[in-house]
């Protein structure tokens, strides 16, 4: 008996399944990118930003149970050629192909759970903005980070450029640079290959360990880096 019922159950299932693709196709997928999962910060609102492909609906997103609004941000059409250097971070996806959406929910202290992208993230929120065991989560601080037009070009709501190192001249010259960092500047242009403005763990909004960022051009062992 169960062996004659299998497929015919498995065929049932199958059947199922095409009949549901058929009629809604499934939403493409969306990728969490902020905030970074299981970190600690203080009370405020977080940064939540989610990738989809281009001209997808709205993704989901729970913020602690409740259904969280998020807007669209597109990118500016003049800002869509691929630079892959000058990435934030590998988290942050392509620019040609996908957009962003954003949402700034609000914070209080005590635990936060987000629910977007397939995934679930517990935040931690205490007026320290630090725990033991826990990453601390920072962005850049005011006033450049009050809001996106701090470094980019924000015009008709689409996101463009944060040139850099014009987008941080005007609190970080040159002078400045090459004093913070005992380097020439012309070879630190990026500063995104090394900091992530929005939300980094490490101190001064590094986005990986100092001997990988220096490797990416200097050989281990060659010089100081
Ligand atoms: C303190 C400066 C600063 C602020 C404030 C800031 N950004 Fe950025 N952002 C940057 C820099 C620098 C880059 C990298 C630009 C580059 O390398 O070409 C970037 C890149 C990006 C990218 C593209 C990354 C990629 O890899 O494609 C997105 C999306 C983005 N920012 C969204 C935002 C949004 C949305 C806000 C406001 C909520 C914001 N940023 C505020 C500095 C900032
Ligand atoms: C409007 C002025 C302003 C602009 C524009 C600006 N910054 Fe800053 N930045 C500051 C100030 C002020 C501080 C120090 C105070 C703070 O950390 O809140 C700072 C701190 C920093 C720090 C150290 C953070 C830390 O945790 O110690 C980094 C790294 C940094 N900025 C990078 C950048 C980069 C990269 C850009 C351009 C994409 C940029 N900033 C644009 C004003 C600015
Ligand atoms: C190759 C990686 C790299 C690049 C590119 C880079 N930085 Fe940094 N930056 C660092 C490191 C590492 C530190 C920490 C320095 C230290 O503590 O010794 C730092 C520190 C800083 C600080 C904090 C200074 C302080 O002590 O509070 C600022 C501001 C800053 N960088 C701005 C910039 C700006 C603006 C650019 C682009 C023009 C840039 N950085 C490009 C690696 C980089
Ligand atoms: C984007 C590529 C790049 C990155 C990333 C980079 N450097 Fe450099 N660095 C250079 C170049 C190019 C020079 C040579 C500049 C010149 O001689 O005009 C240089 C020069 C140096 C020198 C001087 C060497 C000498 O012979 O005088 C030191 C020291 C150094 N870098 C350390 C570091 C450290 C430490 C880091 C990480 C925080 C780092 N560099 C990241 C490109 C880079």
């Amino acid at each position: 008996m169960r062996r004659g019922t299998l497929p015919a159950l498995g065929f049932g299932l199958s059947a199922l399944l095409v009949a549901a693709t058929l009629a809604a196709p499934p939403a493409p997928p969306a990728q969490l990118l902020y905030p970074l999962a299981g970190t600690v910060r203080k009370p405020g609102a977080v940064r939540v930003m989610l990738a989809t492909p281009r001209g997808a609906p709205m993704p989901a997103a729970v913020w602690d149970g409740k259904p969280l609004r998020l807007s669209r941000m597109a990118f500016d059409p003049g800002w869509t050629a691929p630079a892959p250097l000058q990435r934030t971070s590998d988290l942050l996806g392509d620019r040609t192909t996908m957009e962003r959406w954003l949402s700034a929910p609000a914070a209080t202290v005590g635990k936060h759970t987000l629910k977007a992208g397939g995934r679930s993230v517990v935040l931690t929120v205490n007026a320290a903005g630090a725990a033991r065991g826990l990453a601390q989560a920072a962005a850049h601080g005011k006033p450049a980070s009050a809001a996106c037009s701090g470094c980019h070009a924000v015009a008709n709501g689409s996101l463009g450029d944060a040139a850099t190192p014009g987008a941080c001249a005007a609190c970080h010259n040159d002078a400045a640079v090459q004093t913070i960092h005992k380097h020439v500047t012309e070879p630190l242009r990026r500063c995104a290959m090394c900091h992530d403005p929005h939300e980094a763990v490490r101190p001064k909004l590094l986005c990986a360990p100092k001997e990988k960022l220096c490797s990416r051009c200097h050989a281990l062992g060659h010089s100081k880096g």
